[in-house]
């Protein structure tokens, strides 16, 4: 909290900033995020990641297998993802040459006598699943293993679905802000230009959750196709805290994955990979291009407001706005074992 004086030199005016006061959502809740997407981790390729608040890099093994360890050499403290290389399938620093295989194990330690095998000279490793065109990487502050899987979607199916498509932005906000954001009925309206607020239907299920709704596609709305014609059933599975998959069926289907994954405590990543149905050429591509743009459109307008706005202790939900408390009751999981002072969810309703 900072204290401003007014101009009358007495009055204090207190100024709330989130970010410089502490976020009031716990840090990193546990589960699977994006790392990075498969084609953008090539073989013999070292990429640098920035995620959880750590220097993380990635790399493929002997085998192809994508794996993510911390950056920081144990031997001097370089940085591997800055000139570091992989030699037949592990990570070598750029600075004395030490390598170290997929679990993080030192593996050479060049004109030492012996290689160094305590736990000081391993790198942290992180396990690791490659899914959809995901690299996706467990996180869990107690280092448990993980307690669910992101299974393989049927729109990955070249044959009757357009590739894949993707944008990345990165948004000054909490992972939960941006996952919550779809139970928030209301704002369908306003942002998402439906005709009002959804109709959720909210069943969790461990760490997974079903999401129901209807939408319109306002590409389509606005092409002066009515409403009506072009209702869509919306039904989206939250994989933990930052994986949803999502998926229109209507006129047009089309399905997406939304991939949040904490940068730092003040900044999120915020992966969108679409695509649509083939129907037949010439319109696969306006519908892909559709979802995607409108999609971009809208997040961006949500950024803007995430990037801004605090989280309330309180909020003022009304009774059409049912969601968002059972969302927050569901997503309270994913801090378990987090610090005393980072396990009060201020949101999280107790009814
Ligand atoms: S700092 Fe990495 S090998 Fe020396
Ligand atoms: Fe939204």
């Amino acid at each position: 909290m900072h204290s401003i004086n007014a101009s009358n030199g007495t009055e204090e005016i207190q100024h709330f900033d989130n970010y410089k006061d502490g976020y009031k959502l716990p840090r990193n809740p546990n589960g699977w995020y994006a790392a990075c997407l498969s084609k953008e981790l090539k073989e013999a390729e070292v990429k640098p990641l920035s995620f959880f608040g750590e220097e993380l890099v990635a790399f493929r093994d002997a085998q192809g297998k994508a794996k993510v360890v911390g950056a920081y050499c144990p031997h001097m403290g370089a940085h591997l993802g800055h000139g570091g290389t992989v030699v037949d399938g592990k990570i070598q620093c750029p600075f004395h040459g030490w390598q170290f295989d997929g679990t993080g194990a030192c593996a050479a330690a060049p004109f030492a006598k012996r290689t160094p095998q305590s736990a000081r000279s391993n790198l942290d490793s992180y396990i690791t699943e490659e899914v959809n065109g995901v690299v996706l990487v467990w996180h869990h502050v107690q280092g448990k293993e993980p307690d669910y899987h992101v299974p393989e979607i049927p729109e990955m199916d070249l044959k009757q679905w357009m590739p894949m498509q993707h944008f990345t932005l990165t948004f000054r906000t909490h992972v939960q802000e941006i996952r919550e954001n779809f139970c928030d009925e209301s704002h369908f309206a306003f942002i998402h230009e439906q005709e009002g607020p959804a109709d959720i239907t909210w069943n969790p299920e461990g760490p997974l959750a079903h999401h129901h709704s209807h939408l319109t596609w306002k590409y389509f709305v606005k092409m002066g196709l009515t409403d009506e014609k072009y209702r869509f059933t919306c039904d989206s599975v939250f994989y933990g805290p930052g994986v949803l998959v999502s998926r229109t069926r209507g006129p047009i289907d089309s399905a997406t994955i939304g991939l949040c994954t904490p940068i730092d405590d003040e900044y999120t990543q915020f992966t969108l990979m679409g695509t649509s149905r083939k129907v037949f050429p010439g319109l696969n591509w306006f519908n892909r291009m559709s979802l995607m743009k409108t999609a971009k459109r809208d997040v961006l307008l949500e950024g803007e407001i995430w990037s801004h706005k605090k989280p309330l202790e309180k909020p003022i939900y009304q009774a059409h706005e049912r969601s968002m408390s059972k969302f927050q009751k569901w997503y309270a999981q994913f801090y378990d074992g987090h610090s005393q002072q980072e396990t009060i969810p201020l949101r999280v309703v107790n009814s």
